[in-house]
């Protein structure tokens, strides 16, 4: 019994010290707060609109560009190397075959940032410069987001906007990758081998939480921009002014 008791304990201790654990842990509060935005809580009523999809894009795009750019440049470094799975993961390729479909050839001209997703691609490239362990924090609260809840949302997103064909869901599928589960377990166990100092995990869990402070703060700022220009729309029908037609719808 005494026995069995301390082998639990040491093998309980073995856990709480990888950083895969530890990282879940402290961010498990922001990931219910990140659930519960109006803009995540549509996707899971199934309620995700055109409009709301076709700006998410839009800053996801800006986010992945940040973050992939800054983990090539960084790919041999000690704590980026082990978590760096391009051809498994990288999302921007996918992003932008999205973005044609919704806005056309010259979506580059079309697409809007808004202000919160300039700050979250800001603090990617300031991070890449200066302290590139960081990036480990950002690449899990991205990619293993998109392996777990992101394969729900991607099939739901396919029914509420009735899309076709994988037609402008690039974004959710990840060819490269047979079991997301099987993956996200290689992913937990390379990000446990990286050494990382006291001060430096620290800061990784840190920075992990900020990360999605990031995202919360996007999605409920590409929400305010929606709501605003439905309001406006709104008022200019009862005032019976013409209906500016507005980019985002
Ligand atoms: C994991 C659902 C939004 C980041 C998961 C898991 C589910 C889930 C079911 C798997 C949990 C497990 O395997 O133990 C959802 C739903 C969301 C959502 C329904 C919104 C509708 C987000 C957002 C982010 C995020 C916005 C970050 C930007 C993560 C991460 C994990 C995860 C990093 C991996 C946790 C780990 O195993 O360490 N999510 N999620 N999720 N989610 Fe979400």
């Amino acid at each position: 019994m005494e026995t069995e008791k301390k082998t639990h304990t040491a093998a309980e201790q073995m856990t709480d010290r990888d950083l895969s654990e530890q990282i879940k842990k402290v961010t498990k509060e922001s990931h219910v707060r990140a659930e519960n935005t109006e803009l995540m809580l549509s996707f899971q009523r199934g309620k995700v609109t055109l409009p709301q999809y076709k700006l998410l894009l839009c800053s996801l795009y800006e986010i992945y560009q940040a973050l992939e750019e800054e983990l090539d440049r960084n790919s041999d470094h000690p704590s980026v190397a082990p978590i760096y799975f391009p051809a498994e993961l990288a999302r921007l390729k996918s992003i932008e075959k999205d973005l044609e479909y919704f806005y056309g050839q010259d979506w580059r001209e079309k697409i809007v940032i808004p202000a919160a997703t300039k700050r979250y691609s800001h603090r990617l490239r300031q991070i890449g410069k200066e302290n590139p362990e960081f990036l480990l924090a950002h690449a899990y609260t991205r990619y293993l987001g998109d392996l777990s809840g992101g394969q729900v949302l991607g099939r739901i997103a396919q029914k509420s906007m009735d899309l076709k064909n994988g037609d402008g869901l690039s974004f959710f599928a990840f060819p490269g990758v047979s079991s997301p589960n099987l993956f996200k377990q290689l992913y937990r166990s390379r990000m446990n081998s990286v050494e990382l100092t006291e001060e430096e995990r620290n800061g990784v869990l840190e920075e992990a939480v900020r990360a999605f402070e990031f995202n919360i703060q996007v999605f409920e700022d590409l929400q305010k921009m929606l709501t605003v220009s439905d309001n406006n729309l709104q008022s200019s029908m009862t005032q019976s002014k013409p209906v500016k037609a507005s980019t985002l719808h």
